[in-house]
């Protein structure tokens, strides 16, 4: 496996995880990528290295182009495992070799995690020359972790972005415009939906830190690298990181004896009838990383359940439980379901709904055993006149 050169002397050395399907239950059916640069200077610099497990394929792409035993640098951009697993291993093959880290919250995770090794810390706005280029390194506290760092190149005009513009996209091209790019976007949306939908702010703020910048090429940290769309997806940044939301309706849902379907399946008619594109999620059918992605950008909610042992179906409450810790904004949503008797799951999903933050825009809907015809159209009706 051999190195990719990216600029003269600059290389990706990462690695690929085809078969990857759930990073930490986010479902990656494209596989991953993790990816690491090597530079060729006075000072040998590598960003990043990989998870663990994936060291060998790191050093064969390196030892391509270089011993690994000359490279003076090792910059850690994000104490997370995927980009800092192979650290004690490269560490292991570049003796020389300094661990740069941001200050204080890199030196803190790295020495958490891997014990200490010959760590060089550096703080928001440093730089460090490695020769004819200078590395700048910018902070991007809680993008997604507290010691989130990217690296700026001003000589080469490349912005090293680890894990922000990336995307879980496992492919031989290594550029955006080496893929078909609605693929592209679509699993960066995703990316960004399920792992930084909560840190809008942070991403705003580091949108406007790297905005001054002469940006030619974005390395990311996964998936495809930006040289050809750079424009493309900084606008999407904007509008996901501003929480604007489309005229468009998402319904969720779960169902025992498919009265509750029956209710989903009247909701998305209404919206449609509305002229609001609506989509169609049952629980038993969809991954909760996909759903997300799509309620990024809609500004309608729907959250159906019927009731059962005096609660919602924890189907149900799962996709609750993981909307609220996203925090979406600018939602309006309501509840529906079905039930036997009791029917207190749908007043809980509209509970959950008001506090994963977003606004109530109809009372919860309720119907008891199967819904009649009579039933569904009063439903049609109220979602049309909202
Ligand atoms: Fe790709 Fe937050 O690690």
């Amino acid at each position: 496996m051999k190195a990719i050169e990216f600029k003269k002397d600059i290389y990706w050395v990462g690695t690929i995880d085809w078969s990857l399907r759930s990073f930490h239950g986010y479902q990656t059916g494209r596989g991953a990528t993790y990816n690491a640069y090597l530079i060729l200077d006075d000072k040998i610099t590598l960003i990043d290295t990989t998870k663990k497990g994936f060291e060998p394929e790191l050093l064969e792409r390196i030892s391509s182009v270089i011993d690994p035993a000359k490279i003076d640098y090792i910059v850690s951009s994000h104490v997370e495992p995927d980009h800092s697993g192979g650290i004690p291993f490269m560490a292991r093959h570049c003796p020389n070799a300094a661990i740069i880290t941001s200050l204080p919250n890199g030196l803190k995770g790295l020495k958490g995690h891997y014990g200490d090794l010959n760590y060089q810390g550096v703080k928001a706005g440093d730089s460090l020359s490695i020769g004819k280029r200078t590395l700048q390194f910018v902070t991007t506290p809680m993008l997604h972790w507290p010691d989130s760092m990217v690296t700026y190149c001003p000589e080469e005009k490349i912005l090293f972005s680890n894990d922000a513009f990336g995307q879980h996209f496992a492919s031989t091209g290594r550029f955006d415009d080496e893929n078909d790019l609605p693929t592209v976007l679509w699993e960066a949306k995703k990316y960004y939906a399920n792992i930084l939908m909560l840190y809008g702010k942070q991403a705003q703020t580091a949108l406007s830190a790297l905005g001054g910048l002469d940006i030619e090429m974005i390395a990311t940290g996964h998936g495809v690298s930006w040289r050809s769309h750079i424009p493309d997806i900084l606008a999407c940044y904007k509008k996901w990181s501003n929480y604007e939301v489309e005229d468009r309706a998402v319904v969720v849902f779960d169902s025992m004896w498919h009265s509750t379907e029956l209710m989903a399946g009247a909701i998305v008619e209404a919206f449609r009838e509305k002229g609001i594109p609506a989509a169609y999620y049952d629980l038993k059918a969809n991954e909760l990383s996909d759903i997300m992605t799509d309620i990024l950008t809609s500004k309608y909610l729907a959250v159906g359940s019927p009731t059962i042992n005096n609660q919602m179906m924890p189907t149900v409450a799962a996709f609750l439980c993981y909307l609220k810790g996203l925090a979406p904004k600018n939602h309006l949503a309501f509840a529906f379901g079905s039930y036997g008797w009791g029917g207190q799951s749908i007043g809980l999903v509209e509970d959950e709904l008001k506090a994963a933050g977003c606004e109530i825009c109809l009372d919860k809907i309720r119907v008891a055993n199967v819904p009649t015809k009579e039933a569904l159209k009063e439903i049609t009706e109220k979602i049309k006149a909202m």
